[in-house]
């Protein structure tokens, strides 16, 4: 049986990481066979590219080379982790994706989404997720809880227009695609969790 790839999307402080923490919970109730992991990161290089991209210290890094290096990472990510687990009839769940550089490097950064998905076709030989999920927030709340919080990494600091030019590439690029589940993580919690637990458990019962 084949497996089943599903990525979760959302601008920072959509709620993603709580909504993991439930899916993981539902998941180990379950027979499903899955992992669950996350960009950049997912395996032992990628998870050192990302120490480089989200460091503090490399502030004024060149926008072209953080978009290769997301891809760099995505590249190992996928060739090693993800396409394996697929191939063994795993559900695998990712914390953000290409829609990720689409939206932060393509529009944040302006380096134009068909140059960005360019470069991750390459990175990911052209594997795509089944399903992605978008959790959908009002970028200004997000930013209105942000200032309040004290530590924040390279890319959360990097300033109000960027954050929501991101929401906006989410927006244009999600337009297109015909896999997306839009969610509105506005709702509470529970409804969140439920919502994303229905969508992954759908599509895992009608994958082909
Ligand atoms: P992380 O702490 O994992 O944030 P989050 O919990 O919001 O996912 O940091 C990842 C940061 O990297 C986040 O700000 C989004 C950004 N990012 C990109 O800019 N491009 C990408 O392709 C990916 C995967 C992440």
């Amino acid at each position: 049986m084949k497996g089943l790839f599903v990525a979760l999307e959302g601008s920072d402080g959509s709620g993603k990481s709580t909504v993991l923490e439930g899916i993981k919970e539902k998941l180990s109730e379950t027979d499903i066979d899955y992992i669950v992991t996350r960009e950049p990161g997912g395996t032992s290089v990628a998870e050192k590219i990302r120490e480089i991209i989200l460091d503090k210290d490399n502030e004024g890094m060149d926008d072209r080379c953080e978009a290769l290096l997301y891809a760099a990472a995505r590249a190992e990510h996928t060739n090693r982790l993800i396409v394996p687990a697929l191939n063994e009839g795993k559900l695998v769940i990712s914390d953000r994706y290409v829609l990720s550089s689409l939206a932060y490097q393509g529009y944040g950064r302006k380096l134009g989404i068909d140059e960005v998905s360019n470069i991750n076709k390459f990175a990911t030989c052209g594997t795509s997720p089944d399903l992605v999920i978008f959790l959908n927030v009002d970028p200004i709340k997000v930013l209105e809880r942000k200032a309040k919080a004290a530590e924040q990494d390279r890319l959360e600091v990097a300033g109000e227009d960027f954050h929501l030019r991101v929401y906006e590439g989410y927006q244009k690029a999600i337009y297109y695609m015909d896999n997306v589940k839009v969610i509105d993580a506005g709702l509470s919690k529970e409804e969140v969790l439920n919502e994303v637990w229905q969508a992954i458990t759908n599509a895992w019962e009608g994958r082909k």
